[in-house]
């Protein structure tokens, strides 16, 4: 598979096999176009991960860093997720983000939120302040208001890039229907493990470009978008959704690490799991509590860093 980084996959490969935390891995998603220009998708996953390993480093979970992380992607707009994410049939960012917490099991999404900037912070309140696991649509901006989490107009989360994008489809699917053009991916993700092995995973998406109003796609559910279990690992996916959610991937990655598999291992085994079975597109970053990192992806280009304890700056491939 083409490869462009800051190293080697060999020495990617020896980076994410050491054991110990903390560390993390972050991707900019599964779709990243090959005719794109590299740079800003190494600058981003590179900061992401920074800013992750900041938070471990001053004392915060696993959950808190894979957070901060994911927030750091959400505002930037290269990424398919908050600010930049991709725009429904009906012109509107429509959003969906989740987080868990491997010692706990604590898990929290949401669905369908069009006026929160931020709605991988949205999920952390779900997780933290309610018995719910899941809330969607106005339902979760109710509750987003109640939290004091500042609404934002739709309009502000729009980038120019993503309206050209959108005309570009819209101008598409009249000629061939809207949902043959409804396939372009694109997410955010983060998985961490601190120094003691708790584990915890966050994914945040606007969801497939052009996507009906209401679709819902892996990223909010725990299972298929997101999962952290200290007794297994934690995993984030990117891809194509529908298909992502049928082999529920990214707990299928953890389960085979508690089977005695190594992350880089799993990772791979998930990913031909999605094609095999389901003949999805799409790619999963993962961290087991020994400090074990893991990647794989059967698209051109995944967008994603690491970094562990010990480097000076985190490490970016696409
Ligand atoms: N993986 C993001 C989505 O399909 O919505």
């Amino acid at each position: 598979m083409a490869y462009a980084g800051d190293v080697t996959q060999t020495e990617f490969d020896r980076l994410l096999d050491q054991r110990g935390g903390p560390a993390l891995v972050v991707h900019g998603g599964a779709g990243t176009r090959v005719d794109a220009d590299p740079a800003p998708y190494f600058e981003g996953t590179r900061r992401a991960a920074e800013a992750g390993l900041r938070v471990l480093a001053q004392g915060g979970s696993a959950l808190d860093a894979a957070v901060a992380a994911a927030v750091f992607l959400e505002n930037d707009p290269n990424f398919n997720a908050g600010t930049g994410a991709a725009l429904t049939s009906a012109g509107e960012v429509e959003l969906d983000a989740s987080c868990m917490d491997g010692t706990t099991l604590r898990a929290g999404g949401v669905a369908c939120v069009k006026t929160v900037k931020n709605p991988v912070l949205l999920a952390r309140r779900v997780c933290d302040d309610t018995p719910h696991v899941l809330m969607c649509a106005t339902g979760a901006e109710a509750f987003a208001r109640e939290c004091g989490i500042p609404e934002v107009p739709n309009a502000l989360m729009v980038t120019q890039r993503q309206l050209e994008r959108w005309r570009e489809l819209h101008a598409l699917a009249q000629v061939e229907g809207a949902d043959s053009v409804r396939k372009k991916i694109g997410t955010i993700g983060a998985v961490a493990v601190d120094a003691r092995g708790g584990v915890a995973a966050c994914t945040s998406t606007g969801g497939t470009m052009y996507k009906r109003p209401g679709r819902v796609g892996d990223t909010p559910i725990i299972g298929a978008g997101t999962y952290a279990d200290d007794h297994e690992a934690a995993a984030s996916s990117t891809g194509l959704g529908e298909a992502i959610l049928k082999v529920t991937l990214a707990r299928a990655a953890c389960v085979r690490v508690r089977e005695g598999a190594s992350p880089r291992e799993a990772a791979a085994f998930a990913v031909g799991l999605l094609r095999e079975r389901a003949q999805g597109e799409g790619g999963v970053i993962i961290a087991g509590p020994d400090g074990r990192l893991g990647w794989a992806y059967n698209t051109p280009r995944m967008s994603r860093a690491m970094i562990r304890a010990g480097m000076s700056k985190a490490l970016a491939a696409v």
